[in-house]
């Protein structure tokens, strides 16, 4: 064990402190310890930590605003709150402000090793630093695709399952969530790696070329057929081959795709002479697949042929902090770029980043922060230099519930405390938000023990 995780406990009970210390030290962690929020900060500016356990009520600076400070200024790293065991009533109430990553007793041992793991394994795949000379800060990260929430950590470990079976692969997902960057995460982790990798965006050309460029031609084949020309099956013999948009396929080429995916033979254009090429492929689609295949663009052997595996990548707008560790990489790449000397969001610029929608993902938001960044003054991104339409439905307060922690019950009563907070108790508007009966969200109210805070 050990895996080079550096750890900060962060209490003001010494006794919490050292417990914690004599567990994991043996084990080979590198453990720091601090009496309050002021304290563990101070550790962050000296070196890079992964993870930090926290208690909610310290002298000077609590466990809240910590977490809301780490958030914003590292979202990389993992924050747990160490809840006393008669206080998980008050902590749970105040997750619904901001998101720990997790929530555990301080005596639970097993949750405690279980959860160290798992920061652990999201840590075997990181690679080195993205901040060459900041040693402060890290970023998760697989090949060039960056992220620590919990679907994200799925991926990679898919990424390297399928890389290693050799077989055909489809990555699907909402336009910009990266699906070029898993498909050469592939490749490049693949044993074809020494090979070509070679793509062909099947949208971006007329009916009568996709040929032509997928299996090449000989020269005369047709009026502007100068010269022969390899295909893209034939380049990309002992590689990989991506077609992007998969779903625009003409239908008439799919008989022909489908015969060069079974035997790997196929002819050019105007040629006679069958050639081989041995090719993995990868395809990718941001259409509902289903439904394409449903509506008969695209032949149903065909589609089975291409999904022996697929992966799937969900939209920005699930994945959690992970919002704030791509924004705080774009934001040392231009700032890098444009010369510039900006270190992160405002606050207010967090709670809008936060609460946005996203609708073109991963790519939306680089060009967000490219723009911000190239007009920004001042060491902040703040909200005048974001597009009004970012701007335009957000209210401060919006709820995003975040689902870190991977308990059912602790989700479930945070987002019922939530929406009864916001309809001021009234328990048939909440009831219908929730949508669920009037009698259930009462029992619920009963059994998690949920009061009235506020008159
Ligand atoms: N997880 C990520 N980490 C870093 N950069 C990312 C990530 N996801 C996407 N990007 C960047 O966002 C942009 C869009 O990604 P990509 O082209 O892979 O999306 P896509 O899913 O293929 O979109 P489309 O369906 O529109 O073709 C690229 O510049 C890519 O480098
Ligand atoms: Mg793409």
């Amino acid at each position: 064990m050990g895996d080079d995780l550096k750890i900060l406990i962060v209490n003001n009970d010494p006794t919490i402190r050292e417990t914690l210390r004599d567990l994991l030290e043996p084990r080979g962690f590198h453990v720091r310890t601090a009496g309050d929020g002021i304290e563990a900060l101070r550790c962050f500016d000296q070196a890079a930590l992964d993870l930090v356990f926290t208690g909610l009520h310290m002298p000077r600076m609590g466990g809240m605003e910590l977490l809301n400070r780490l958030k914003q200024r590292y979202p990389e790293v993992f924050v747990v709150l160490l809840t006393g065991n008669g206080t998980t009533e008050l902590a749970l109430k105040e997750t619904s402000q901001a998101a720990f990553d997790y929530v555990l007793k301080p005596l639970d041992q097993k949750g405690l090793f279980a959860l160290i793991d798992r920061v652990a394994e999201h840590k075997r795949f990181w690679k080195k630093s993205i901040y060459p000379h900041e040693d402060r800060r890290r970023t998760y990260r697989f090949e060039n695709i960056i992220g620590k929430a919990p679907q994200m950590l799925d991926i990679f470990h898919r990424i390297q399952d399928v890389a290693s079976a050799d077989i055909p692969v489809l990555v699907t997902g909402e336009s910009g969530t990266g699906k070029e960057l898993v498909a050469s995460a592939i490749h490049y982790t693949s044993t074809r790696k020494g090979g070509p990798y070679i793509k062909l965006n099947c949208a971006s050309l007329p009916d009568g070329l996709i040929e032509s460029e997928l299996f090449g031609h000989e020269k005369g084949s047709f009026t502007t057929a100068v010269a022969q020309k390899k295909g893209r099956f034939e380049l990309a013999n002992g590689g990989t081959l991506f077609l992007d948009e998969i779903g625009e396929m003409p239908f008439q080429m799919q008989a022909k795709l489908l015969r060069v995916l079974d035997d790997g033979n196929f002819e050019r254009v105007g040629g006679t002479k069958t050639l081989h090429s041995d090719v993995r492929i990868i395809c990718a689609t941001n259409k509902d697949i289903y439904q394409v295949v449903k509506e008969r663009r695209i032949r149903e052997d065909l589609f089975y042929r291409i999904n022996a595996a697929s992966i799937h990548l969900p939209p920005l707008r699930e994945r959690g902090d992970d919002i704030l560790l791509l924004t705080n990489y774009f934001v040392y790449v231009y700032a890098q770029k444009n010369n510039k000397n900006i270190k992160g969001l405002s606050k207010e610029s967090y709670e809008i980043f936060m609460s946005y929608g996203w609708p073109g993902n991963v790519r939306e938001l680089s060009n967000v922060v490219e723009q911000a960044v190239v007009f920004s003054k001042g060491s902040e991104i703040t909200p005048d230099r974001l597009p009004e339409y970012m701007k335009k439905d957000f209210q401060p307060k919006k709820f995003v519930l975040h689902l870190y922690s991977r308990s059912l019950p602790l989700a479930e009563s945070t987002l019922i405390r939530k929406v009864l907070d916001e309809t001021n108790w009234n328990l048939k508007q909440a009831a219908k938000e929730l949508e669920i009966a009037r009698g259930t969200l009462y029992s619920k109210i009963k059994k998690y023990n949920i009061k009235r805070t506020s008159p």
